[in-house]
């Protein structure tokens, strides 16, 4: 054990870097793999610095949570105000702000959806979206779309489609998935539009065979985000909605990345039309303190209801997060009137597009607003998956001071603030195209 340090405010700045990261692996779990080796020491708007002074551009928004930049003063002004009133108080116990968070919440959603429960992170919204719709249903089989993510929980885990949900024995039962809607590399073989949602169809017929009883609900990311920043056809949403609806199976929208103003619209299923039976939210809610949302239809609410629904955390219902939701509800109400995501999403995706054009190794750029995917390619005629350029270049990009992510191997999820600033953008293409030249010419 190295020499013990015990650092509190100021001391910190003391304590050499790799000596903490030797302290870290002797304490903390490694759940998700070996540490980063950035130390964060402050955030503030796009911008990320570590303990040695150098500054990044943060194309990540930290964990997707970030949406209206890092340490917004709003977050603050809203932190402090609890303070005044209450942090915590019980989850039986409702506040004011909890009660006009859940109003403001509803009213930014179809009026179908007319229920609202506050949670603290994405997978728990996860799972109250399903325990609501099997309770509703009375049915427990449900359905998942291959290459989703909603979260690490059990019930969460069991509708995730990654190998992340490898090694702790069996999921859970009952929960089919179906092809994911990877035009790119479509699992069928097929072409868009030609193929006619042949994804949904032969994945729906295949549950049907699969199944021993009805299913209650269908749950989708509308860009399937961590699996590879897959945003589904024009047309697939109203596809799938019609073929849940043949079999009464509800459809719950996962919006953890996508809503709040991160695609352009508030939820980014409001451009296909259809009207989910179940909405959950979180990350860009909270941002960066921990809040989610699940909004349900009254008919879900009423039979799940009646039929005893249970759910009880220890934050549910947390005033000071309340207060911190209706903040940043009035910030995305602000981004998304003003177009931020629409507007710099088209300068940063017509720039990768250029990006696109000079360079084999990129072999797609996608996704809606802010929340966009590079795939990397060997070249473009093979379009053989290239995770080392993905790694390698991502890895270049950190040095020359910008974070982007790497998810699904071979995919970059860019996904900046959507306070970003036009020459925030302009410094990270440049950085982007320096490093895919550094790796051409290696
Ligand atoms: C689409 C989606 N759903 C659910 C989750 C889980 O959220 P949390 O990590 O807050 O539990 C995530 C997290 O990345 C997500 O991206």
């Amino acid at each position: 054990m190295p020499n013990s340090v015990r650092p509190v405010n100021s001391a910190m700045s003391n304590v050499e870097s790799s000596t903490l990261l030797e302290i870290a692996n002797q304490s903390l779990l490694r759940h998700a793999g070996p540490f980063d080796e950035l130390l964060v020491e402050r955030a503030s708007g796009t911008m990320i610095w570590d303990r040695e002074g150098n500054e990044y551009l943060d194309f990540t928004s930290g964990q997707l949570c970030a949406t209206f930049g890092h340490n917004p003063g709003e977050l603050r002004d809203a932190m402090l105000e609890s303070f005044q009133r209450a942090v915590h108080s019980s989850s039986l116990l409702l506040s004011e702000e909890v009660i006009l968070l859940a109003q403001d919440l509803l009213e930014l959603l179809p009026p179908n959806l007319s229920k609202v429960t506050l949670l603290s992170t994405g997978s728990e919204a996860t799972e109250v979206g399903l325990k609501a719709a099997k309770m509703a249903t009375g049915r427990w089989e449900t359905i998942g779309v291959s290459r989703s993510y909603h979260g690490h929980t059990a019930g969460a885990a069991g509708v995730t489609f990654l190998p992340r949900r490898q090694g702790s024995g069996p999921g859970q039962p009952g929960v089919h998935s179906i092809p994911a809607p990877y035009c790119f590399r479509c699992p069928l073989g097929a072409t868009y539009p030609e193929c006619g949602f042949a994804c949904v169809d032969v994945g729906m017929d295949t549950v049907d065979t699969q199944r021993t009883s009805e299913i209650a609900a269908c749950i989708i990311e509308p860009i399937l985000s961590t699996g590879g920043m897959i945003e589904p056809p024009v047309g697939y949403l109203e596809h799938l909605r019609q073929r849940c609806d043949e079999q009464e199976v509800l459809l719950i929208l996962d919006e953890a990345q996508t809503g709040l103003g991160r695609t352009g619209d508030m939820f980014a299923f409001e451009s296909s039309g259809v009207v989910p039976d179940v909405v959950a939210l979180s990350k860009s809610l909270g941002g960066g303190f921990p809040l989610a949302a699940v909004a349900i239809t009254d008919t879900i609410a009423e039979e799940a209801e009646r039929n005893g629904l249970r759910f009880l955390t220890s934050h549910m219902n947390e005033p000071s997060m309340a207060l911190i939701g209706l903040a940043m509800l009035t910030l995305a109400k602000e981004h998304v009137q003003a177009g931020s995501a629409a507007k710099q999403g088209k300068r940063l995706e017509s720039a990768l597009d250029e990006l696109m054009d000079e360079s084999e190794t990129v072999g797609d750029v996608r996704g809606r607003g802010l929340l966009l995917g590079v795939e990397f390619v060997i070249d473009r005629t093979g379009q053989e998956a290239a995770p080392e350029i993905a790694s390698r270049v991502a890895a270049t990009c950190r040095r020359r001071g910008l974070l982007v992510q790497v998810v699904a191997g071979n995919v970059w999820r860019i996904a900046p603030p959507i306070t970003v600033s036009d020459d925030e953008i302009d410094r990270a293409v440049s950085i982007i195209r320096d490093s895919l030249e550094e790796d051409e010419h290696a």
